[in-house]
């Protein structure tokens, strides 16, 4: 399993997961224009995000003809596809990159909706091990506050294929409850950093990027 192993590329691995309204994209916005102003070459990839397969993800998607295992899959290709596609050449070409959710989210979410740990974990077994990974940690009435001023939930991040409840937000709290429990228990599988994203941006950035740093001198960066 690649997770567990040290990878020997020149480049840097900066992942950052953590539920809906977690404060990912902003955060990670914030730091990328930090390391690009400081003369860094960085790039930046988020989840489901692949040219070849999220059309697909989402015509599948809007039909709900998804199962948890073919949902589990259809990112599993995508995320295959820009390993090999965006992150693997940019690590070899030295760059910072800059991971808006990564195979953690699959562990998380697709075992809330019942998939087996150990099948998850294997189907990504040609994922990279992370130089970082922070986990953004928020409960999820804080999520659902942060999501609600500009949309609704969605049907699944409410999880409403799991038909758990027919309201979506109490649905979105039962399954991004079980969401978290995931996250949870890959602090120490994973080494995940758990930080408080219950902070202001400012402060939250704040201590993200103390974190950044001390990763990228240790990883003999001068910054
Ligand atoms: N620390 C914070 N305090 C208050 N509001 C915040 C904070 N961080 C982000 N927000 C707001 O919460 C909303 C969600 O933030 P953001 O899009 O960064 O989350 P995300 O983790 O990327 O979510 P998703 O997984 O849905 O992409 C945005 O409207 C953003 O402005
Ligand atoms: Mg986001």
């Amino acid at each position: 399993m690649r997770l567990n192993q040290n990878h020997d590329l020149p480049g840097t691995l900066i992942v950052v997961e953590g539920i809906d309204g977690s404060g990912k994209s902003t955060q990670l916005a914030i730091l990328r224009d930090w390391l690009q102003n400081i003369g860094q070459d960085v790039i930046f990839t988020e989840w489901n995000s692949s040219k070849l397969i999220s059309q697909t993800t989402k015509r599948a998607k809007k039909k709900n003809m998804l199962s948890p295992r073919t949902f589990s899959l259809l990112h599993a290709v995508d995320f295959a596809d820009r390993l090999e596609q965006v992150i693997v050449p940019a690590l070899k070409a030295g760059f910072i990159v800059l991971s808006d959710r990564y195979a953690f989210t699959a562990f998380a979410r697709d075992v809330a909706r019942g998939v087996q740990p150990e099948w998850v974990r294997n189907t990504y077994g040609f994922a990279i091990k992370p130089d970082l990974s922070m986990y953004f940690s928020v409960p999820v009435e804080v999520s659902l506050e942060r999501i609600c001023s500009n949309r609704q939930p969605k049907f699944y991040e409410s999880g409403m294929d799991l038909n758990l409840n027919p309201d979506p937000y109490e649905s979105y709290k039962i399954f991004q409850n079980r969401v978290i429990e995931e996250y949870d228990k890959m602090v120490d599988e994973y080494n995940l950093i758990k930080i408080d994203a219950t902070n202001t941006v400012h402060e939250q950035q704040v201590i993200f990027r103390d974190i950044v740093r001390k990763k990228l001198e240790e990883k003999g960066c001068s910054i």
